[in-house]
């Protein structure tokens, strides 16, 4: 990074500052009271390090302000820096100044356990903590090598509207909002019907956005905003779309164990599954996925017309849930992609296999360890005439998707593409147990605040 934007130094530099006199500025993060030792956890962005504050060698007036700070006052201070393995961040500064810029009063969040309701209710501070910070970085590391791989591949980071008037992933989960005198328009559920198009003129392209679901499912795995990543190619077959993701995948997972060794430690991941997460991973087709469902007892819980609720073998035909999800990935201990689901409970643009009208040519991507879904792709419907009574058996409006339909009047060619979800993803990575933490706002069916 360019120096002229830094007029201090920083604790991400600590290592190549060993033995030298140093100024930082930041914020107190904890406290230690050892009499005449001050230890003080600081922080600055950057990262973590341990202050030694030592009666006999700073001013009176020094040492007085290290035992009288308080948590997340924000400081300058300078000293030397001394490596140690034993320190957090393994560098401590010896302090020979430390000066207040700030005195905190009654910081909400004690270094001691709260519920997680306080915490999200104070999530604006709450990012400020060790593992909130390892996470977000984590997070930023996932995107990052997203966005190397696909640009180094050739796809063109091309951006989607939020505000559209199409239903991408089924009407049931759209936030609607009124568009001055043209009706009804939506948040966007997926980038997914414009990437096509810019396919169609780049080859090809990924859209990166936030995307929207109003959906009332309170798991730990669904958020009402989250963001995804969704790349699209022209002349893309489903084995050609199965291919790309599981070479992403493989590169963003092995990348944030290069770049992120200090973050998954602070988080307590045990990184070896994540370790054997190389081509090529499993590939199964729906139909033996549910055999493999039946097989470990997954059952169905079908809510019946009286509000009751039936428990039946899993049927050839429903879409899985997380049980059935957490079954099949029992016997996985890298990502398993299933593919050829039935038409039925997929979307309309997916195209049928010809080898068998019943499934559609879509794909999902199952993470072990918990992670759940976090890839569902498709090659797409290439032909108009089947488009069209796609859209007209879902009842979706022809109007609104005519500039959809031209892609399959112009020039129409094979194309697929797929949407990964970040925080999915990243929290399959981290091993953190609920969605709910990998983002820094979370939208959920009962938070929108702060
Ligand atoms: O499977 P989905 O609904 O697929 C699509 O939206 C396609 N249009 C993508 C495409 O082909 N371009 O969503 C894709 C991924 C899921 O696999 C999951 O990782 C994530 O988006 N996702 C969610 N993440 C958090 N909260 C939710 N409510 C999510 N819904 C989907
Ligand atoms: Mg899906």
């Amino acid at each position: 990074m360019h120096s002229r934007y830094r007029t201090y130094q920083r604790i991400s530099d600590l290592p190549k500052l060993s033995g030298e006199e140093v100024v930082l500025r930041g914020w107190v993060a904890d406290r230690t009271d050892k009499g005449r030792l001050q230890f003080l956890r600081f922080r600055d962005g950057s990262g973590f390090c341990q202050l030694v504050v030592f009666q006999p060698e700073v001013p009176e007036d020094v040492f007085m302000v290290a035992q009288t700070v308080t948590q997340e006052s924000s400081v300058e201070v300078r000293g030397l820096v001394r490596r140690d393995e034993r320190a957090p961040g393994g560098y401590e500064i010896q302090v020979h100044d430390l000066r207040i810029l700030h005195r905190t009063q009654g910081y909400p969040i004690a270094p001691k356990e709260h519920g997680v309701e306080f915490l999200l209710e104070h999530r604006h501070l709450w990012l400020r903590s060790a593992r909130q910070h390892a996470i977000m970085r984590v997070r930023a590391a996932v995107i990052r090598a997203i966005c190397d791989f696909l640009d180094a591949n050739g796809f063109v980071r091309i951006d989607a509207p939020i505000l559209t008037a199409n239903a991408c992933e089924g009407t049931t989960t759209l936030f609607e909002l009124d568009y001055f005198d043209l009706g009804k328009a939506y948040l966007s559920q997926s980038g997914q019907l414009y990437a096509e198009a810019a396919a169609m003129a780049h080859g090809r392209v990924y859209t990166l956005g936030p995307t929207f679901r109003a959906e009332r499912s309170k798991t730990r795995r669904h958020l009402t905003e989250f963001w995804m990543v969704e790349p699209e190619a022209a002349f893309f077959e489903l084995d050609d779309d199965m291919d790309l993701a599981e070479d992403l995948v493989e590169y963003v997972v092995q990348y944030v164990l290069r770049h992120c060794e200090q973050e998954l430690r602070a988080l307590g991941r045990d990184c070896s599954q994540l370790e054997k997460v190389k081509r090529p991973f499993y590939r199964i087709s729906y139909t033996e996925a549910v055999e493999i469902v039946r097989r470990k007892g997954a059952k169905l819980h079908r809510k019946l017309p009286d509000g009751g609720e039936e428990i039946v073998d899993f049927p050839w035909g429903e879409d899985f849930g997380a049980p059935q999800e957490d079954a099949i990935m029992e016997e996985f201990e890298k990502p398993c992609i299933i593919h050829r689901y039935p038409a039925a409970v997929k979307a309309f643009y997916m195209k049928r296999d010809p080898e068998n009208p019943d499934v559609v040519l879509a794909m999902d991507m199952l993470a072990p360890e918990g992670g759940g879904e976090i890839i569902g792709g498709s090659q797409r419907e290439d032909d108009y005439g089947a488009l069209l009574q796609r859209l007209r058996e879902q009842g979706l409006p022809e109007d609104a998707f005519q500039w959809y339909l031209d892609l399959r009047r112009y020039g129409s060619v094979p194309h697929s593409g797929f949407g990964l979800g970040i925080e999915r993803t990243v929290k399959w990575i981290t091993g953190v147990q609920h969605i709910r933490e990998v983002i820094p706002f979370p939208r959920m069916l009962y938070r929108i605040v702060p």
